[in-house]
Formats: C-alpha cells, structure tokens, sequence
C-alpha cells in the first residue's frame, strides 16, 4: 500500500469507529472507575490464557511517548512461579498472591531503545541519547512503564476481571529471582482474577474533588 492510501486508510478508521461511539456509557464508567475496587480476595475461577492475551491486546494500543511501549509483563500462574515470589512480598501482601489466579509482574525494559526503527520509524535515531545515556533511558523507561502499568489494570476491568495492584514488594529481591541478568526491572504487581467481597473491607475511600487539585488557567 502506498504512503497516501495507508493515510486515507487510517483517517477512514478514526472516522468509522467515531461514527460508532461517541463516548463510554454509565456502566462502562461504572466498569472501568467509578464502582470498580482494587481486590484482596478472589473467587475460585480460573482465569484464562485467552483472557491474558485479551488484556494485552487492548493495552498495547495504548499511549507512550515515541511508541516506545517499554513494559514487560510476566504472568505467573503456577503454584510454583508464585512461590518464587512469595519471600518477596510484604506481609499482608502474602496470601492473597498466592490464592490469585494468576499474579503479573509489571516490568520495564531499559534496552527498550532497541526497538525505535521498529516502533518509532519516522524518527530512529532517538534511540541515540537513550543508548548513550542509561540513566535517562531508565527513568523514561520506569515513567512510560508505569502509564502502561495504569492502563493496564483499566484493561483488567475492561474485560469484565479484576485486578489488585501492589507495590508492597522488595523489587530487588523480585529482580533478583526473575530478572537477574537481564535488562528488565520490576515495576509494581498486579493480582487478577475475579474478586470476592470478602477481601474488601470498607467502603470507597475519599477522593480529591476537581477544585480541590485542578485548576484550569
Ligand atoms: C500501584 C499500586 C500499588 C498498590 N499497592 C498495594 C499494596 O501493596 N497492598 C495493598 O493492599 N494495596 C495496594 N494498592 C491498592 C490501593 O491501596 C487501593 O487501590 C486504594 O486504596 C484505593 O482503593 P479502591 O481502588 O478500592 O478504591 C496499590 C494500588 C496501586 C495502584
């Protein structure tokens, strides 16, 4: 396809999808914000490899800066790959990884500039300064990760699961045991599964009001 019918063909997505929706309706707000809890227990229902591959699938078409989508997920569904995480977890952390279906380790690549002729091909040679500097390729990395990590868990919910993020970890024991030699880094982890009402103990929390944290000027 040439440059200018692979344009035309990409506004005439943006023109057929806007066509078909204009925004979220209230359940879906409801789905994804405004009623759904970060879960500390868990229904006995599996969850599948088909449902893993259905959050990757939304979530990979989310923003970054550049393209440059430096997140690494590492699911771990085996009595055994959870066990490994296990001495790595702050207390009340425990138990509820190990009765999860399945437990993600949210991780950021900081080779992630490799990939910019791939990903990012109007402009390569940005990988340059993140090669040449590995300090500012971690912290874009760990920064450009964690919004992945965010739209992560919108993407649990969004396929009717549920998640249950932590950052109550050792990250170096967790790089230690799964990322050693390698250039991935733990980031937070994120439980999934179906959540049970008895890991949630109290009803929502406040939140900040728009005055009392925006302002618009
Ligand atoms: C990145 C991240 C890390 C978190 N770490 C932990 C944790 O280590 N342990 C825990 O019990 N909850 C953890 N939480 C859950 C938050 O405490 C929870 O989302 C917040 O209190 C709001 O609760 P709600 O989502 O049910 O309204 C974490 C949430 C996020 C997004």
């Amino acid at each position: 396809m040439s440059e200018e019918a692979a344009l035309a063909a990409a506004h005439a997505r943006i023109e057929d999808y806007r066509s078909r929706i204009s925004s979220l309706d209230d359940n879906a707000r409801d789905l994804i914000f405004r009623e759904s809890r970060n879960h500390n227990w868990w229904q006995e229902k599996d969850v599948s490899d088909a449902q893993l591959r259905e959050i990757y699938d939304l979530v990979k078409f989310a923003p970054t800066s550049a393209n440059t989508q430096p997140m690494r997920i590492t699911f771990l569904r085996s009595q055994e790959a959870k066990e490994r995480l296990a001495p790595a977890l702050m207390g009340p952390n425990v138990e509820k990884t190990m009765k999860a279906p399945v437990v993600a380790i949210l991780g950021y690549d900081n080779t992630f500039w490799k990939d910019f002729p791939r990903f990012y091909p109007i402009r390569p040679e940005m990988a340059e300064r993140h090669k040449e500097n590995p300090d500012v390729a971690e912290s874009f990395s760990f920064q450009q990760a964690t919004l992945q990590g965010a739209y992560f868990i919108l993407a649990v919910r969004a396929v009717g699961l549920d998640s249950g993020a932590m950052g109550g970890f050792d990250v170096g024991k967790v790089n230690e045991e799964f990322f050693k030699d390698s250039s991935v880094k733990a980031n937070f982890l994120c439980n999934i599964g179906y959540g049970a009402l008895e890991g949630i103990k109290g009803p929502r929390l406040n939140r900040y009001d728009f005055d009392e944290v925006c302002s618009i000027i």
